[in-house]
């Protein structure tokens, strides 16, 4: 099925090249690690670069672009713009939650403790007031289904937190079923949401907090990205960190009591990153204009390609291949010097990412986004077979 809205981006090939200047300069197949910026993005920091040169950097525009950022974001995941602080990084957001919420002693949050570092060690600080961190152990890297969790879970669980989508195997969790039933059970459900925004559909229906910076799927800037916190959480979640931007300080004039702003405003204390939000604006708009279920189709195409090369060439696929993949495609081989073949695919143009997992196993992981296209993926098939000597 040929999308339209999606085609635009990508056809012809000038026009992607263009939408994408990466496409230009080799084949990308990076974005779980750190995405480069199509045009649109880095046109938005320009224009920021140059009104930001001219004149204050807060010029009274840059707020009406803010507050359509918040609007953005907030449709991409299904929530209102009061939801939304616009902060950046993962581990900023979910470092508010674990240290805003009021825990008692004896309190339990379930986390995943090879997840990345970012979604665990807040949990594990947490230790130090009292509340008990339970992992998660999954039978495969990642592999969290409702069981697993369940099967966590005591009376005393406050709190369970996730990524929607593991950083080495790909596998992504069904976000609506681990948080429906954990609703259910009156236990607050965090996401990492970093792995899978952009790429997948992902509705916040059944999230309490979720975090995502902006750099891998959203295709946004480093640094910028989003922290969602349902309405009637707000109350619950008190802002650990406090400035003159989310106490209302008239005149910029200390108070003696602390009122804060409405909404997760509350949660930004002090002046936002403004260039990162308005290129991070300007890239989910292209991933609304395209369309993300469209952008997921695509993904899936390009990564179960990938899958099916390395297998015929002899790699050990990392992750799950059935509903639960994603677009990260992680590979181990039983005899193939793994950090050599990422050097010779650079070589050739072509990047990917070499990582290793607790038992210190080499991966060499794949993930495509929408633009890349199946001669890309020809191209990337046919350089391993001629580094086969690597
Ligand atoms: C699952 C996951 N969470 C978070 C991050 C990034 O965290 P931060 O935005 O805090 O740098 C990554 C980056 O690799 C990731 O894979």
């Amino acid at each position: 099925v040929v999308n339209a809205s999606l085609q635009r981006w990508v056809e012809p090939e000038e026009t992607r090249r263009s939408e994408f200047p990466v496409a230009a300069g080799g084949v990308f197949l990076a974005h779980a690690g750190v995405a480069p910026l199509p045009r649109a993005a880095a046109d938005a920091l320009r224009r920021f670069a140059d009104f930001g040169s001219r004149d204050n950097q807060e010029t009274s525009d840059v707020w009406l672009e803010v507050a359509e950022a918040r609007r953005t974001a907030a449709r991409l995941i299904g929530a209102q713009p009061h939801e939304i602080a616009l902060l950046g990084p993962t581990a900023l957001g979910l470092n508010l939650v674990a240290h805003g919420l009021d825990w008692a002693a004896g309190d339990e949050v379930v986390y995943y403790p090879d997840d990345y570092p970012a979604n665990v060690y807040p949990w594990l600080a947490l230790a130090g007031r009292g509340v008990r961190p339970v992992p998660l152990r999954p039978e495969r890297p990642g592999a969290l289904d409702w069981p697993v969790v369940e099967a966590a879970l005591t009376p005393r669980t406050r709190l369970v937190s996730l990524a929607s989508c593991h950083y080495l195997s790909g596998y992504r969790i069904d976000v609506d079923a681990i948080g429906g039933r954990l609703h259910e059970r009156g236990i607050l459900f965090c996401l990492d949401a970093i792995q899978s925004l952009g790429a997948f559909p992902l509705l916040v229906e059944h999230v309490d907090f979720l975090a995502a910076d902006s750099h891998k799927w959203l295709l946004g800037p480093v640094g910028a990205g989003l922290f969602y916190v349902r309405a009637s959480r707000q109350e619950q979640l008190r802002p650990t960190l406090l400035g003159a931007w989310n106490v209302r300080s008239p005149h910029f004039v200390a108070q003696p009591e602390i009122a804060l702003e409405e909404g997760a405003r509350r949660y930004e204390p002090g002046s936002l990153n403004i260039p990162g939000v308005l290129g991070m604006s300007a890239s989910l708009r292209l991933l609304l204009e395209a369309g993300v279920p469209a952008i997921s189709a695509r993904i899936l195409e390009r990564a179960d390609a990938l899958r099916a090369g390395l297998a015929r060439a002899g790699f050990q696929l990392y992750g799950p291949d059935g509903v639960r993949r994603s677009g990260i495609v992680s590979v181990y081989h039983p005899d193939r010097d793994l950090p050599a073949v990422f050097q010779a695919l650079q070589a050739a143009g072509i990047r990917a990412s070499l990582r290793r997992d607790r038992a210190g196993r080499d991966l060499l992981r794949f993930s495509p986004h929408f633009y890349n296209t199946s001669a890309e993926i020809d191209r990337v098939l046919a350089a391993l077979e001629t580094t086969r000597l690597t």
